[in-house]
């Protein structure tokens, strides 16, 4: 029973035994070797604290803002597609889930449900992750439903010119639905000898030739603040904000793209850096322990984005083993804040953690 479950990372096996193999080899592998999905967790472990003492923590406060949205918690759920492998209900559990704990859910463009049915399903403050097709016309459809259903934001992803290479999916011959959201607006069929029929879909839909001009051309076709995700040098954080882009997420896809891309914890500083604080940083991947959210908070992180462990809790129990995975996560990261001494969440700084790059140079 999710009851019994102590946390985030027990969820995983009980998604295990949950679903038919090919859904969970889907939600939970990586790229190639995946290196990169190994190191995502990793890394975290090996940032130590520097915690502060006999400082008043008898109330401790973690509600921040991201994008100006109040939260419960700096925690977010990310864009993850296809959740009714997990669970009939979907995309409407998952919002209801983040309605529920307060916080901000960001819907896939592969989502198995519509904009609509999540809009009109609870209240939840949703943001609307999307790739940009071959055909623009249908992505400017896609991004103007989103905002007439009070979608906040539109978080569009730049690391996926092409699909990476998930062996998994390969070897399970992994068919996945047309995203809702594009059955209208496209006809393909896609179909595949060498590679999952999903990366077929995905080389015949999305745009290859996709350049920071054209989030200009995005620009033009909503008033919705537009998020980057994917980017993990200050290069390109200082490029997303030459185009003028109202935040940035630190990520690597849950290393679902390029293997031996880096751990996202161990290059947010320096996209922070870059950024010098002018637009929100958010970063995802690897995210399990309420420490991991004040590792990435302390160093300079807004909130953080949760992926697998939401489809674990979704697999498991539904609507309420979303809220379970998210309560876990919130009620570690407030005892972490207490031991570390810091009451908000603006009182985590980077003094309180130690990196490896700390300790090479000392
Ligand atoms: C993803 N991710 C993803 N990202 C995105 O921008 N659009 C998408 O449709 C998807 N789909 C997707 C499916 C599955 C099954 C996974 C696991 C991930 C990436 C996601 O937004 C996020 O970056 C990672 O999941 C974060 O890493 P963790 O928390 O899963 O380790």
């Amino acid at each position: 029973m999710a009851s019994e479950l102590v946390n985030v990372n027990e969820f995983q096996e009980l998604a295990r035994r949950a679903l038919p193999k090919m859904y969970f080899d889907y939600y939970n592998g990586g790229a190639e070797d995946e290196h990169t999905l190994r190191e995502n967790t990793e890394a975290f472990r090996r940032i130590t604290f520097r915690p502060r003492v006999l400082l008043d923590v008898s109330r401790i406060d973690m509600s921040t803002t991201i994008l100006g949205y109040p939260t419960s918690a700096p925690i977010m759920i990310a864009p993850t597609g296809l959740h009714k492998f997990a669970h009939p209900e979907g995309e409407v559990a998952t919002a209801r889930a983040a309605a529920a704990c307060n916080t901000i859910m960001a819907m896939s463009f592969a989502a198995d449900c519509t904009l609509e049915e999540v809009a009109s399903s609870c209240n939840a403050i949703r943001f609307f992750q999307i790739y940009v097709c071959k055909r623009r016309d249908v992505t400017a459809v896609l991004v103007q439903r989103a905002e007439r259903n009070g979608f906040k934001a539109i978080m569009l992803t730049v690391d996926t010119p092409r699909l990476g290479r998930r062996e998994a999916d390969i070897k399970n011959k992994m068919i996945a639905p047309q995203p809702k959201n594009l059955e209208v607006l496209l006809s393909t069929e896609a179909v595949s000898d060498t590679g999952s029929k999903f990366a077929a879909f995905a080389a015949e839909t999305l745009d290859p030739s996709l350049c920071w001009k054209d989030i200009d051309w995005l620009r033009s076709v909503t008033s919705l603040p537009i998020l980057v995700k994917g980017v993990l040098t200050a290069e390109d954080a200082i490029k997303a904000m030459e185009v003028g882009v109202a935040g940035i997420v630190v990520s690597n896809h849950g290393a679902r793209q390029l293997d031996y891309s880096p751990a996202t914890i161990t290059v947010l500083e320096e996209v922070v850096r870059a950024v010098g604080g002018k637009i929100p940083v958010l970063i995802d991947g690897g995210v399990r322990r309420g420490t991991d959210i004040f590792k990435a908070l302390a160093l300079g992180a807004q909130a953080v984005m949760i992926g697998r462990p939401v489809l674990y809790g979704l697999a498991a129990k539904g609507e309420n083993g979303v809220r379970r995975v998210i309560e876990m996560l919130k009620d570690e990261l407030e005892l972490t804040m207490a031991l570390s001494g810091c009451p908000t969440v603006k009182d985590i700084t980077r003094s309180h953690v130690r990196t490896e790059y700390d300790r090479f140079n000392c």
